[in-house]
């Protein structure tokens, strides 16, 4: 069992946990105030973080440890649609850096799978930060106008 190995994996899991419970709060705070197809994008990207947590979980049973619960950051709340896109980039890219440089550590010791799981993750995580990107642009761009196209 390679305990390098196996935390970060377990520290993975948990900023996946932590971006669950953030997106997800987001996606109820946006359907209350009728925001839905924003709303319907997060609670999407959420699960897609669910399922990162997941894999990360199946990989440490696999290698004999122990997955970690718990989320490692507090969702913020009440935050407005410009303030929760910038949480949003803030997340993914703590991610992004955070797995590259697991991925590098899991070959390192020798553990090709887990650097490969960490890599095929990695890219998803760049979408959303694509993705996150792009609608802070539009939201600094536009204004109202693109605010106007998120609701129903
Ligand atoms: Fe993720
Ligand atoms: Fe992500």
């Amino acid at each position: 069992m390679n305990q390098k190995v196996i935390d970060a994996l377990n520290a993975a899991r948990m900023r996946e946990l932590g971006a669950v419970s953030q997106y997800l709060e987001q996606h109820y705070e946006l359907e209350d105030q009728m925001y839905g197809k924003l709303a319907d994008r997060l609670k999407d990207i959420g699960i897609q973080e669910m399922k990162h947590a997941e894999a990360f979980a199946e990989r440490i049973l696999f290698l004999g440890g122990v997955p970690a619960s718990k989320p490692d950051v507090v969702a913020q709340k009440g935050q407005s649609i410009a303030q929760m896109l910038q949480t949003d980039i803030g997340l993914e890219e703590a991610a992004i850096l955070m797995y590259n440089d697991s991925a590098k550590l899991c070959r390192a010791e020798g553990d090709n799978a887990s650097a490969d799981l960490f890599e095929d993750i990695l890219k998803q995580e760049e979408g959303h930060l694509d993705e996150f990107q792009n609608k802070a642009d539009f939201v600094k761009d536009l204004g109202q106008a693109y605010l106007a196209t998120l609701v129903e």
